[in-house]
Order: C-alpha cells, then sequence, then structure tokens
C-alpha cells in the first residue's frame, strides 16, 4: 500500500501546483527545486555488476538475458514478481540462454526471489546495482521512482507511464536521474537500431529536405487471451491478461504503437506538439474478454509551425499488417520499415538515393551495451527528455481519441486522470465502461 500512497501524494502535489506540468518544465523545475549532488564521471567502483530483475515476463527474461551478456562482470541477483511461476519459468529460460556460463552469471539464490506487489523495494534493496523494470507499465512510475530514489542504473521498458499523474512522476524521477549522476536507458529500441539510426540520421540530416509529413503505422492482429480461471479474483484475470486493460496497459497506442509514435517524434526533430485530434474505437474486439481497451486509433499531430504528422494503429485479425514510417519532406521521401527491413530515401522522382547497407545488430542487445558501457565509465546515459515526450504524445492520442475532443499539449500534461485501482491485491476490481467519443469526459 506504500506505493499508493506515494502515487496519491504525488497526484495531490500536482493538483496543488506544487510540480510543474508541462513536459520539458517539471525536468528543470524538479532541478531547481531539488539540487543533488552530481556524481557525473564516476567510473563503476567494482568488478560484478548485480543486476535485479523486476518483472519476470517475456521482456524482462529477455532483457536479463542481454544485460547480463553486455558487461563480463554482471550477475543476475534478485528477482521479483507477482506470479511464483513466472520467477521460475524466466530463470529457467535466462540460465538455458547462459548456457555454460549459467552458474557464474546467475547468482540468485532462493531469499532473493521476491513475490508480491512489494517484490520491487525487496529487489531494489537487495544489494543490486541496476534493475530491470520490465512489469505491465501502470507500475513502472512507482518503480523508477523506488529505483532512482535508491540510486540505482536503470533499464526501463516502455511505456513508462499509461497516463498523466504517472507520467510527470516519470519526468521528476528521470531528472533526478540525471542529477544522481544514474544511467537509464529507455526500452525505445528502435532508437537503437543500427539501420533505423543511419535512416533517421538522414532524415534529420536534410536528405529529404524539410519535413512536409510524417505517417507512421502500428497495424497488427489482436492480442492473445488467458481464459479466466473460476478461482482467479478480478485483480488476478486482469494482471493475466493485462494489455486488455487500460490502467494496466495504456490501451495498445500506449503499450505497443508507442514506438511508432516515438519514432513519428524522432522524425520530426523531438518537438513537443502543440494538440493532437484523434479517431478510435473498438469494432472487431468487443467481447468481456477484451476489456476496456480499443482495437484502433488515427491521431493528427499538429505542431506549432503547421506541421500535421499522422499516426495509426489496429490490432484486428484478417487485416493486413504494417509498421513503417513514411517521412515526406521538400526534396523527398524516406520510408523506414523494421520489419522487413526497408530503410530508403527516394528523391521527389522516385529515384533511390540512399539506402542502409550496414550491419543490423540486435537493437535489445545494443541497449544494454549502452547501459553497461555508461554505468562503467560513469557518463550517465540519460534517455528522459526523449522518452517522456514519446509516451506523453501516446497518451494524448489516448486522450484525444477516447473523449473524442482535441487535446492541446498542455492538457494532456495536467490531466489528473489516474487510471490506477483503489488498492493493490487479489481483490475484485470492476471493468470500467469502454469509452464513448462525445460522452467521455477529459479530465
Ligand atoms: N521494447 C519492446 O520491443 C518490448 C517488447 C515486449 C514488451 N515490451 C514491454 O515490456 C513490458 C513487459 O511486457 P512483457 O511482454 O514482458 O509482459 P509479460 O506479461 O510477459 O511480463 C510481465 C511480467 O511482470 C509481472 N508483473 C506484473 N505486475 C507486477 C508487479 N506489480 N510487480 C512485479 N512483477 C509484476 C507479470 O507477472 C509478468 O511476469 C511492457 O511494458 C511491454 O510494453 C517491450
Amino acid at each position: 500500500m506504500n506505493d499508493r500512497v506515494t502515487r496519491r501524494q504525488f497526484v495531490q502535489a500536482a493538483a496543488a501546483g506544487l510540480v510543474v506540468p508541462a513536459a520539458l518544465a517539471p525536468v528543470r523545475s524538479a532541478r531547481a527545486a531539488a539540487p543533488l549532488p552530481r556524481t557525473l564521471g564516476r567510473p563503476f567502483g567494482s568488478d560484478e555488476i548485480k543486476i535485479g530483475l523486476i518483472g519476470c515476463g517475456g521482456r524482462g527474461t529477455g532483457a536479463a538475458v542481454q544485460a547480463l551478456n553486455a558487461d563480463p562482470g554482471c550477475v543476475l541477483h534478485a528477482v521479483g514478481d507477482v506470479f511464483p511461476e513466472r520467477i521460475e519459468s524466466s530463470l529457467r529460460g535466462i540460465r538455458g540462454e547462459m548456457g555454460d556460463n549459467a552458474s557464474s552469471k546467475v547468482k540468485v539464490d532462493d531469499d532473493r526471489r521476491f513475490l508480491g506487489f512489494d517484490a520491487y523495494q525487496k529487489v531494489i534493496a537487495s544489494g543490486v546495482d541496476v534493475v530491470l523494470l520490465t512489469t505491465p507499465p501502470h507500475f513502472r512510475p512507482i518503480h523508477l521512482e523506488a529505483a532512482v530514489g535508491a540510486g540505482k542504473h536503470i533499464f526501463c521498458e516502455k511505456p513508462m507511464a499509461v497516463d498523466s499523474p504517472g507520467l510527470r512522476s516519470v519526468v521528476a524521477s528521470a531528472a533526478a536521474a540525471k542529477e544522481k549522476g544514474l544511467s537509464l536507458v529507455a526500452g525505445f529500441c528502435w532508437r537503437y537500431g543500427d539501420a533505423e539510426r543511419a535512416a533517421f540520421d538522414q532524415v534529420n540530416g536534410g536528405a529529404v529536405g524539410d519535413i512536409v509529413t510524417v505517417h507512421t503505422t502500428y497495424h497488427t492482429g489482436t492480442l492473445s487471451q488467458r481464459p479466466r480461471q473460476p478461482e482467479w479474483s478480478d485483480m488476478e484475470w486482469q494482471l493475466r491478461n493485462w494489455w486488455h486493460f487500460t490502467w494496466l496497459s495504456g490501451d495498445h497506442i500506449v503499450e505497443q504503437a508507442v514506438h511508432s509514435i516515438d519514432r513519428l517524434a524522432w522524425a520530426t526533430g523531438d518537438r513537443d506538439p502543440v494538440r493532437a485530434t484523434a479517431l478510435g474505437g473498438r469494432q472487431a474486439r468487443t467481447g468481456a474478454e477484451s476489456g476496456y481497451v480499443y482495437d484502433h486509433f488515427a491521431v493528427v499531430y499538429e505542431y506549432a509551425d503547421g506541421t500535421r504528422a499522422f499516426h495509426t494503429c489496429r490490432q484486428i485479425d484478417g487485416c493486413p499488417s504494417d509498421n513503417t514510417d513514411y517521412i515526406y519532406g521538400t526534396r523527398g521521401s524516406c520510408t523506414v520499415n523494421g520489419w522487413t527491413p526497408l530503410h530508403v530515401v527516394k528523391d521527389l522522382a522516385g529515384k533511390t538515393v540512399w539506402s542502409y547497407e550496414g550491419p543490423r545488430r540486435d537493437m535489445y542487445q545494443n541497449e544494454h551495451d549502452v547501459l553497461f558501457r555508461s554505468i562503467r565509465d560513469g557518463s550517465a546515459h540519460n534517455d528522459g527528455d526523449r522518452m517522456c515526450r514519446s509516451n506523453l504524445m501516446a497518451i494524448m492520442g489516448r486522450m484525444a481519441a477516447y473523449t473524442g475532443q482535441t487535446v492541446t499539449w498542455e492538457q494532456a500534461m495536467n490531466s489528473t486522470q489516474d487510471l490506477s485501482p483503489p488498492e493493490y491485491g487479489w481483490v475484485s476490481l470492476p471493468v470500467p465502461p469502454v469509452a464513448i467519443p462525445g460522452r467521455t469526459k477529459l479530465t
């Protein structure tokens, strides 16, 4: 329950005007209000780097393997989850990936396998140097705040928050990490892809001229279900199917398509949009087993200079998939698709003038290589600014679609809509109604 208090206190502080609500302003105000000793430039002092994993699911297991492979001194020291079988299957998976090195890299004694909603506190207090935050995103602001407070270096999966109060907390935590000289790498993995970096370098370097517009897509099939068991409480059912519940996932525009919104932000120079207008709904995924998330969104982001950028996402079976960034400029266009893969620049006549031919290393491994290099050399890599902007853009798109209203950047940042449940525990938890544009209020 302590984490509830933390979050409520934060919301109250924001409502009382103690927290400055603007994407980058809180970073500055947090610095000004609470200067912390800077430790930048201090190389890591020990050969061994102890890692704690919080959230032992698919991504957490992968991230742990990548962390262990990133530096010869990395060892997995502690793990935490709310379900015991996830801990065991994750450890099995990690050991399997480590092969002959498993016993020297995976040193998680029985008393460092923590279970429950407070497992994160125990992992953080277990003597780790680095934490990997890979639970469903609802919990990220709380976990991030605790990790930064305890002086840990962090790998933080996307998205970092599902609502504006959570996002403001993340902004403050990212700023505190910077002040403390802690490394903070965000799981916006495409920013670490070799081909994507080269392509966006082309775009940001002027290869297509001035940006006229951008359209990014994240069109996929629907999500899997874990059928409800009679012994499951509402909370257990929702947690085991977390991507169907907006309070846990943020809806798929925030949980999944945020990658494409992050690349939209990348293509437009990582600027705050002025406002967003969006359409969305659920047509193919309407049953109670699908919670209250939508299955499609279309968002228009408007910038101060009049530029409009577009994002569409869909999770409906039987429709073509697409995960492409279409970037149009005054001198040509750039198309980026990491799935096919395709990274090309064309001139206005449609002739290819650049295409990526270089190496394509594993972008997930690249993230951890950057994180652990920066821990070793004390350079305190910090993805805070851009991860918060892209995350808020996705929340803003959802708010605009759910309400049917045009939402300004300030409204998105100032929103007091807190999606948290009243308590954390194996309790009953009614499912909120599906949002109806024009009726659901902007708060
Ligand atoms: N960057 C990427 O490409 C990428 C890919 C997949 C997932 N992700 C992100 O990683 C995160 C996890 O996704 P996943 O696919 O691994 O989901 P998952 O369901 O496989 O894993 C989540 C784990 O967290 C545990 N958990 C839930 N609540 C917890 C709590 N309060 N404390 C501790 N553990 C808790 C769950 O039991 C589960 O084991 C999500 O934010 C997701 O968006 C990112």
